[in-house]
């Protein structure tokens, strides 16, 4: 049977470790051409290692979401490389836990900038491409349970995904027209560095996923399925919309 995404090219931010990683080794394993990028090279490079050695094309590409010309000189890359793009994924993010009343003002602007402003940056230069290409596109960007509920010690993370729902929404009506499909994919708790931030020991994570329906918080995998649905063809008509994958932790 031949792969969901044979052929294809997509570009991965925060693809070094983590979701992005396990959304790398996905997409390559579908035949995806991926091209992972993170800030972090050496983390890139063991994710490009370990989809070679499954037999899998991928490339890595050491980019700073917040700057512009780091972005243009990925999709650059990109483009030269595999001559043409079919869907990005913005999974880069940050969350240093802090609350509002000592966060200072730095910390406010690295969230924002890293996962509002990443988003913007790269969905914009990944745009102008897949519109000049005129063959349609995906565009999947991470937001969180966050944007929804209260999350203490992380009002400068909810704020920031709070910001990528509504971008998403609003970009999803922009591109439409070019068969551009735009959504997003709310994860609960996942087990990776991010939620061990700020001093949470395993054995709180793995007890607060104990209250969840499913009883248990997600490994990475578990996020995949959505991914794959969005970027393959039983997401074409799929637009603005935000997949909520969490074990039930919360519901819209
Ligand atoms: N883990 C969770 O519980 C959870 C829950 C909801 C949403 N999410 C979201 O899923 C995404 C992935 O989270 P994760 O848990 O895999 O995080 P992670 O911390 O394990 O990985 C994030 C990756 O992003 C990269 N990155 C950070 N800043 C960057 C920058 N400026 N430019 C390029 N790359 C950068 C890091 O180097 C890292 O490889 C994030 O957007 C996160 O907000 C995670």
């Amino acid at each position: 049977m031949a792969a969901l995404l044979e052929g294809k090219v997509a570009v991965v931010t925060g693809a070094g470790r983590g979701i992005g990683r396990a959304f790398a080794l996905a997409l390559a394993a579908e035949g995806c051409r991926v091209a992972v990028a993170d800030v972090d090279i050496a983390g890139a490079e063991a994710t490009v290692n370990e989809i070679a050695s499954r037999g899998g094309t991928a490339a890595s590409s050491q980019v700073d979401v917040t700057e512009r010309g780091s972005v243009a000189n990925l999709m650059r890359l990109v483009v030269d490389r595999w001559t043409g793009l079919d869907m990005l994924v913005n999974d880069a993010g940050v969350f240093p836990r802090a609350t509002v009343v000592d966060m200072d003002e730095t910390l406010w602007d690295r969230v924002i900038d890293v996962n509002l402003k990443g988003t913007f940056l790269c969905s914009q230069a990944a745009a102008r491409i897949l519109i000049a290409q005129g063959r349609g596109g995906r565009i999947v960007n991470m937001v969180s349970r966050a944007a929804y509920t209260a999350y203490p010690r992380g009002a400068h993370y909810a704020a920031s995904k709070a910001g990528i729902v509504g971008f998403t929404r609003s970009l999803a009506s922009e591109l439409g027209s070019y068969r551009i499909t735009v959504n997003a994919i709310a994860p609960g708790t996942v087990n990776t560095a991010m939620p061990r931030a700020g001093g949470v020991t395993d054995e709180q994570l793995f007890a607060s996923g104990r209250a969840f329906p499913l009883g248990r918080i997600a490994e990475p995998e578990d996020i995949v399925p959505a991914l794959l649905f969005l970027c393959g063809n039983g997401g074409e008509y799929m637009t603005g919309q935000v997949l909520h994958v969490n074990g039930g932790s919360f519901m819209p």
